[in-house]
């Protein structure tokens, strides 16, 4: 039966309205809107402490921490990173005036294969920015060798990868700098806003000047800096946030458990599973369609959308498919065979907290084949 409401591939977890008051009435009445007021000095505490991390910067969103985070290396020439990602990680680099070179990804997590990239680099190179896609942690320790082996900085786009643990700790421990977002869609949302994960104070200060035009007292400017600052109201929504967050993550996760149990019976339906981390957050659902399920992947999304469920194929087109992209040496479809499989099979279903296990029945029905047509 099709739901009385469209479904969406997520929805925004938002605490009650009643909670979020006092925190305004609180800024109404300092009158600090932005510029690092308590807020955000009291988020930035908060979520080093909750996600096990020494120094965060907080941002106005991902991409604005993307680019920031480059700025504050001063990467320079060509940057190894990944077609499979949503495009803002291969833009951050066009706007910072860098050549992204696209290397294919693993087969099994999607993310960045760490035995393409030596082939990749070249005197140019200086940065690989990686992606936790889907919160999945990249191969950290091979991706560091490497970056260690050729004198590279590792930047990684964990956009995706709030909370997400791995073997000694968070995931965004690693590289020399890792970024978030907490977009509306993200498990974390500050309605817009993003930070970034320095492994040093000196680090943290570098990147707290350049979000601030540069500003490092009142006359004293010293590098083109932007205006990157996340304002009071996102800061204290995300204090807000972080106390539901725990429970948000358990609903994910059963509502994951639920997905894979149903779908392992589905002839050609393969659910990408977790690839070692300790703390998963459950951030996205992907399945691969595969051709021994008996309707090709976009009719099964099509089809789900005649039934009001609005899933999307994440990532599909891949980014060195964009007309900004697809001239570069690296966009050639020779270049990229499995992000290419992959962006023509996925489908994210939808998972978010408030996703009740009826209308998971529902899509799962769809999927199944008994209902719609
Ligand atoms: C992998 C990835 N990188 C970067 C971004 C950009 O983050 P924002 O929307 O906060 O600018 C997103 C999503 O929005 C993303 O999925």
């Amino acid at each position: 039966m099709k739901p009385d409401k469209p479904i969406y591939v997520t929805k925004p977890s938002l605490p009650p309205l009643e909670e979020f008051v006092p925190y305004l009435q609180q800024i109404w009445h300092s009158k600090i809107l932005t510029n690092g007021g308590s807020f955000h000095q009291q988020l930035e505490q908060a979520l080093c402490d909750y996600l096990g991390v020494k120094h965060i910067a907080l941002v106005t969103n991902g991409t604005i921490a993307l680019v920031t985070a480059l700025q504050a290396l001063c990467i320079t020439g060509e940057v190894i990173t990944t077609p499979y990602s949503f495009v803002a990680t291969a833009h951050s680099l066009l706007w910072n005036g860098l050549k992204p070179v696209f290397v294919d990804v693993d087969p099994v997590t999607l993310n960045l294969d760490p035995d393409k990239i030596e082939a990749a680099i070249t005197p140019q190179t200086t940065a690989i920015m990686p992606v936790h896609c889907y919160g999945h942690p990249c191969d950290v320790g091979r991706i560091q060798k490497i970056a260690d082996t050729y004198a590279l900085k590792v930047i990684y786009d964990a956009a995706h990868a709030f909370g997400v643990q791995c073997h000694g700790g968070s995931v965004l421990n690693h590289g020399d700098l890792s970024v978030l977002s907490f977009h509306a869609t993200k498990v974390f949302n500050t309605f817009e806003g993003g930070a970034i994960i320095c492994p040093d104070a000196k680090t943290k200060q570098r990147i707290d000047h350049l979000k601030n035009f540069g500003y490092v007292d009142e006359v004293t400017v010293v590098a083109p800096g932007i205006n990157g600052k996340m304002s009071e109201f996102n800061a204290a929504l995300g204090l807000l946030q972080l106390k539901g967050i725990d429970e948000a993550l358990k609903k994910r996760q059963a509502i994951d458990a639920y997905y894979r149990k149903e779908l392992a019976r589905v002839k050609g339906i393969h659910c990408l599973s977790d690839v070692g981390e300790t703390v998963a957050n459950y951030s996205y659902f992907p399945i691969l369609v595969r051709p021994e399920y008996p309707l090709s992947r976009d009719a099964l999304f099509h089809k789900l959308q005649d039934n009001g469920i609005y899933a999307r194929r994440y990532f599909y087109p891949l980014i060195s498919d964009f007309p900004m992209y697809r001239g570069l040496a690296s966009a050639a479809q020779s270049n990229l065979p499995v992000a290419r499989k992959a962006a023509s099979e996925v489908i994210c279903l939808p998972i978010y907290p408030d996703l009740s296990i009826e209308q998971v029945d529902g899509i799962l029905g769809v999927i199944v084949g008994n209902v719609g047509a």
